[in-house]
């Protein structure tokens, strides 16, 4: 039978209890489809095992992931590992080692779901977000010179490569032109004179190759003040690895919140396992108290499924969500409810199986 091989990083804080809820409702799908199967592979790398072995996965652990079809993570971070550490030597080595430059997080207004803004009807917020996902402000490259000397300096180089801008940038143009929607570039040429002008270069180059794509083209601030002003604007959004994780909060918090956000890093041409996360932290503020919401680590279930061509079941699976969110009472506390995490999870199922 097809088997699909994933590798399960749970993490810190809150996502083992996330990560248990989406573990369970891809089996259930599995179960009912009868045409494939899941084979989970768990690995206890995260700020434990930083704490009991000096690293945050094992030694070859890239390696060893290489083996699987795909990568379920929770979160990670926790109090008493500095967070550049525990990310940088988990989250974003497997990002950048398996070539994951796509990261697609959808920000849907689903019914139900609670919004701050008002006036705004569910069918105003519905974007997806393109992210650079491996380079960027994200490259990892500088320099700290004259460390605690009174002369101290440190350098953050965002490095933008023609290679990396064009592909992340084709992307979003293939997905706009397939889902007949408008593609918006969000940067800041105006302050950031190499890169950003750079990328605004590439985003109308690539551009004319796509006359059928209607574009858009903002300054990284005023699109904040759209997305909450006017998220109607918005359909596929591409940008850079900064801006797109600060922008995709703001999406959240315009579209249900933390628990409702997902993302899927993708290496497109499938050479490496692509990684599907909530994009939410290890909430170190309610971890253990197992009222986290797991609908966030569900939708990421429903990119995955949609990955491996179960599109049908990636959308049930938002559909169930939906249902979950109007019908108001199985909810954590994020959303209003007194629900427990495996509470929702545990509906979803029942869903599933109706
Ligand atoms: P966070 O996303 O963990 O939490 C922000 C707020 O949202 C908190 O109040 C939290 O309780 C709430 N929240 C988040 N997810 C929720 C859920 N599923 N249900 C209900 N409420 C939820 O962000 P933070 O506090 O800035 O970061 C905490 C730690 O997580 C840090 O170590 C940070 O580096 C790390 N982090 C990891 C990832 C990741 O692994 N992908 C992402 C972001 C932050
Ligand atoms: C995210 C997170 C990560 C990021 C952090 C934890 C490194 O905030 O996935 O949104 O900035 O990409
Ligand atoms: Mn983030």
């Amino acid at each position: 039978m097809l088997t699909h091989k994933i590798a399960v990083i749970a993490g810190d804080g809150i996502g083992p209890e996330v990560i248990a809820e989406g573990v369970k409702v891809l089996e259930k799908v599995a179960e009912l489809d009868g045409g494939f199967k899941f084979e989970f592979t768990y690995f206890p790398w995260g700020c434990e095992y930083y704490k009991e072995t000096g690293r945050m996965m094992a030694e070859g652990g890239i390696e060893e992931l290489k083996k699987y079809d795909a990568i379920f993570l929770g979160a990670v971070g926790a109090p008493g590992v500095p967070d550049h550490i525990s990310l940088w030597d988990l989250l974003l080595v497997i990002r950048k080692s398996f070539d994951q430059y796509i990261n697609l997080r959808p920000v849907t207004l689903l019914k139900g779901a609670p919004c701050p803004l008002k006036d705004v009807k569910t069918e105003d917020i519905n974007m997806t977000f393109v992210r650079e996902n491996t380079e960027g402000e994200y490259a990892g490259s500088g320099s700290w010179l004259f460390r605690d000397k009174p002369n101290e300096v440190v350098i953050q180089d965002g490095v933008f490569s023609r290679v990396g801008c064009e592909r992340v940038i084709r992307y979003a143009y293939e997905l706009a032109k397939k889902e007949g929607k408008s593609l918006t570039s969000i940067s800041k040429g105006n302050a950031l004179n190499y890169s950003m002008v750079f990328w605004d270069k590439i985003f109308a180059e690539v551009g004319r190759e796509y006359p059928e794509v209607e574009t858009h083209s903002y300054l990284v601030d005023a699109a904040s003040m759209f997305m909450v002003k006017d998220p109607r604007r918005f359909e596929i959004v591409v940008t850079s690895n900064l801006f797109g994780d600060i922008l995709t909060d703001l999406g959240a918090a315009i579209a249900g919140g933390m628990g409702l956000a997902a993302g899927a890093n993708l290496n497109p041409e499938r050479k490496f396992p692509s990684m599907f996360e909530p994009i939410h932290g290890s909430a170190p503020d309610i971890a253990g108290k197992g009222i986290a919401n797991p609908l966030a680590t569900v939708w990421s279930a429903s990119q995955l499924l949609d990955f491996f061509g179960h599109e049908d079941w990636g959308k049930k699976l938002i559909d169930l969500i939906e249902e979950v969110l109007v019908e108001g009472k199985t909810l954590t506390p994020d959303l209003g409810g007194s629900a427990s995490t495996s509470d929702v999870g545990d509906e979803i199922i029942k869903k599933l199986g109706e």
